[in-house]
């Protein structure tokens, strides 16, 4: 029986898992190859050993189902973790719901969201290998704030690409950055062939993820050795390190009496979604359950439910391997939508692979309409969503809204990701009617695809 009474369930720190959990071991199919982007044969980790330490490469192609936390990385995690496990008591209430909702709330972190579970990790992994100096893009601020964070507490320097209209819209999110001592740029910069081929053609470029993703690697591959690369989504290691999410959320499930009939998280790259929902799609595929398991994502930059599933650059200027997802092209020009984390072209292929395969379902939303239900959240909750994380809340009342209708109690889990505390502007523009809703039309999907690299076989 469900415990109908409680709000939070806790673990304490002693019950922090000792492991990620890796659902590369758990893939019905093989992945596909990760391709050299000039030859397009397989990579091979000396391929890769110029933008990431080998302890990363090596679990980047790991098959093992579970690999343990460092010490270290668990000592940092305590700050916060485990994060809490809510029961949305006064919500289901104000829905008039027969369904029971549950958010794991991932904004008690330092910085305000998720990303310091893999910014942590992904430091530590560098320290040890003797790196001194980190470069990263950053869309809404939130990876920024977070590898800034771990730069701090193990002693490396971080410089950022912030993507430029988020460097205008959130300026208290650089502000941060560089209060934990990072170097943050508005991109597209001067500073990079990249940003200046973007520049020359478009002079007043708002700028990506995918163009700041371009300029972050720049620096990495031309420090001869000296400044590593550190992406805070899409690739298999940054998904993993994510999955504390959901192996704490196991546990606190338990604890609640209950197992979600739906789990849904918004995605960018896809690592809070995957974060939360790997370890409960393991189960899927181990035990034949039925749980859905459901990814948000803007409408304005609808990867999986819009884009092709084609091998293609992880960045606009194409110097990023190939990796076979769900894209719209990587010079897709994403709207300025303010939710800044999911302006991104592609999806992690761990995401778009299960959605090909109907592990996982995918849904879009309008800005509008993520933040009249991130309000309601926050009238009922208290708990201010970030524009990324409101996805997931549309989502979860909408599954709620469902439930009334057909009567039925299903049980609704999400991931809040972050909190919207820097971004009140964005707030600010939805109550003063100034929010405007983009679709991005398939024709142009259709265009794009025709500048994708051709992958024979
Ligand atoms: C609060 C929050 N949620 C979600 C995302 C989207 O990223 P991902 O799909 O990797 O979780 C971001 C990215 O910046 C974010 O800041």
């Amino acid at each position: 029986m469900p415990d109908n009474g409680h709000t939070k369930f806790l673990l304490n720190e002693d019950e922090m898992p000792r492991a990620w959990y890796n659902i590369l071991a758990d893939l019905p199919n093989p992945p596909a190859p990760v391709l050299h982007p000039g030859t397009h044969q397989p990579v091979t980790p000396d391929d890769l050993a110029p933008l990431f330490p080998m302890a990363l490469i090596l679990q980047e192609v790991s098959t093992e189902r579970y690999i343990d936390i460092p010490e270290p990385v668990r000592d940092v995690y305590r700050q916060w973790r485990p994060s809490p496990l809510y029961r949305a008591h006064r919500l289901e209430k104000a829905l008039d719901t027969t369904a029971r909702i549950y958010y794991k709330y991932e904004g008690v972190s330092p910085v305000g969201s998720h990303k310091p579970n893999t910014a942590v990790a992904q430091a530590f992994y560098n320290k040890e290998a003797g790196v001194k100096k980190l470069s990263t893009e950053t869309g809404a601020g939130q990876w920024g704030s977070a590898l800034a964070m771990a730069g701090a507490f193990f002693g490396i320097e971080v410089e950022i690409f912030m993507v430029k209209i988020s460097y205008q819209q959130k300026p208290y999110r650089r502000n941060l950055m560089e209060t934990y001592g990072a170097t943050v740029h508005a991109s597209p910069t001067n500073l990079t062939n990249a940003g200046r081929k973007i520049l020359s053609e478009d002079p007043e470029s708002l700028g990506s993820l995918g163009i700041a993703i371009s300029e972050a690697v720049e620096v990495a591959a031309m420090s001869g050795g000296t400044t590593k690369y550190s992406l805070g989504s899409v690739l298999n290691h940054v998904l993993m390190h994510q999955t504390i999410i959901g192996e704490e959320t196991l546990m606190q499930m338990e604890r609640a009496g209950d197992y979600p009939d739906v789990v849904i998280g918004c995605t960018g790259g896809g690592s809070n979604f995957a974060g939360l929902a790997f370890p409960f799609a393991g189960k899927k595929l181990r035990e034949g359950l039925k749980t859905r398991i459901m990814a948000v994502e803007p409408m304005a930059c609808p990867s999986l439910t819009k884009g092709v599933y084609a091998y293609d650059f992880g960045d606009t200027v194409g110097m990023t391997p190939l990796v076979k997802m769900h894209t719209l092209g990587h010079d897709f020009m994403p709207a300025g939508i303010h939710a800044g984390g999911l302006r991104y072209h592609g999806m992690s292929p761990l995401v778009s692979q299960l959605h090909e395969e109907g592990v996982i379902e995918a849904r879009a939303y309008h800005q509008n309409a993520t933040f009249q239900a991130s309000v309601q959240f926050a009238r009922a909750e208290g708990i201010i969503p970030a524009p990324e994380s409101g996805h997931a809340v549309r989502a979860a009342i909408d599954e709620a809204l469902a439930a009334k209708e057909s009567g039925d109690s299903r049980v609704i889990l999400f991931n809040l990701s972050g909190h919207g505390h820097f971004d009140m502007s964005a707030y600010d523009s939805y109550f003063s009617g100034k929010l405007q809703d983009y679709e991005y039309p398939a024709e142009a999907v259709a265009e794009a695809q025709k500048r994708m690299p051709q992958v024979v076989g």
